[in-house]
């Protein structure tokens, strides 16, 4: 029988959509380079200190040299791959705890091989412990994790950041700031749909205080396209829920804005506006493995910063929203050890099909070399129940 190949190949690319029946979703996992990822706490790095860190499976130790300026290295010595946190450091120079080769912690170059006799001429300065590009910013040491090199590399000086690690908007100088973490189970897809999932409020997010399964409603949010991201345009929040009500009494405004931004590869930043008073918090959710990521949350503000007590409760109300969504991804992962099939369903999921074709989108980009092609074409409205 005649077999034609190409129209076969077409169709499993090209499946018509049937817009009443939910999407399947494979869910890859892949981890993205070349972008910024958050390492560690800027305040658990202290000087002439090596700490232990882990992004996109790569080990890294990372720390401070004697003026304070954070430094991020490859976990492992380019001489026989002994991790260099076990090493010795004095502020400047990072000796390896095995042959004691010393390397800059700034750009990875080596600058002592202690075995060498005064003939022998081996070009030291040639040889590179791997180094990554890292920023402080934001209450976080940021490391830039480049594509990798072509296979064999391995002597040569590190790659620089095309910009600058991403910052948090701030709208007036004095603010107050805060960070959170949890680690979770799953992939990095799964940490990131679940971040911008708008449907497990009432189920997750249940108080007495925020909003309950009866104070479900229709919703309707405008999106637009963002360069390597979407962005929920500014609105007037649900005022289903008291700490709103709350805001809008203290800030004596009559409207309050809020814009909610994703960007590749995982960055939510959230601005909240109410007068002169303000909030603004960047999200990320960061790939430590295929299987495991962790959500740091740094929010910064001005509102509340005479009243007493507020920040400890705006603290402990976050914190606590962050530990249920870290439960519930806790529990997803058990179903998930099973490899379901995954259902994405209009509206509430579109904007994690939108996650996952940016994330297409971006990898044809790299491999063709062609401009990425935004996969939302324009502003468009999303309903859902929430
Ligand atoms: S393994 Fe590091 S100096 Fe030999
Ligand atoms: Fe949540």
């Amino acid at each position: 029988m005649f077999f034609n190949q190409q129209s076969e190949i077409e169709i499993l690319k090209f499946p018509m959509p049937d817009l009443d029946l939910p999407q399947r979703q494979a869910i890859d996992a892949l981890m993205l380079t070349g972008f910024w990822y958050r390492a560690l706490p800027a305040d658990r790095v202290h000087r002439n200190q090596l700490y232990k860190a882990t992004l996109l499976e790569i080990p890294l130790v990372i720390g401070r040299d004697r003026l304070g300026h954070p430094f991020a290295l490859r976990d492992a010595c380019p001489h026989r791959g002994m991790p260099l946190n076990c090493g010795r450091f004095d502020g400047e120079n990072l000796e390896c705890g095995y042959h004691g080769w010393q390397f800059d912690v700034h750009d990875g170059q080596c600058q002592l091989i202690p075995s060498l006799t005064a003939d022998q001429h081996l070009k030291v300065d040639r040889i590179y412990a791997g180094s990554y590009p890292c920023e402080e910013q934001d209450s976080f040491i940021w490391v830039f994790i480049p594509d990798p090199g072509p296979p064999g590399a391995g002597f040569s000086a590190p790659a620089e950041a095309p910009e600058a690690a991403p910052q948090i908007e701030k709208f007036s100088a004095k603010y107050k700031s805060a960070y959170l973490q949890a680690e979770m189970p799953v992939s990095i897809d799964h940490g990131i749909i679940g971040l911008m999932d708008p449907a497990h409020g009432p189920f997750v997010h249940q108080a007495w205080w925020w909003r309950t399964q009866h104070s479900i409603h229709k919703k309707k949010k405008n999106f637009e396209p963002i360069p390597n991201g979407f962005r929920m345009s500014a609105h007037t929040p649900s005022s289903n829920s008291a700490p709103y009500k709350l805001l809008r009494l203290y800030a004596d405004a009559d409207s309050i804005t809020t814009t909610i931004d994703f960007v590749l590869p995982n960055v939510r930043t959230e601005t909240i506006r109410a007068g002169k008073y303000w909030f603004s918090s960047l999200t990320t959710v960061t790939p430590i493995s295929r299987s495991h990521c962790r959500i740091d949350v740094v929010a910064v503000w001005n509102l509340f910063r005479w009243v007493p007590f507020v920040p400890d409760v705006l603290k402990f109300v976050f914190a606590k929203f962050v530990e249920q969504d870290r439960r519930t991804m806790e529990l997803q992962a058990e179903g998930l050890q099973h490899n379901p099939h995954l259902m994405l369903i209009d509206d509430a999921d579109r904007p994690a099909k939108w996650y996952f074709q940016l994330k297409a989108a971006h990898l044809e980009s790299k491999r063709t070399g062609v401009p990425m092609k935004h996969p939302v074409a324009g502003p468009v409205t999303l309903q859902w129940r929430s």
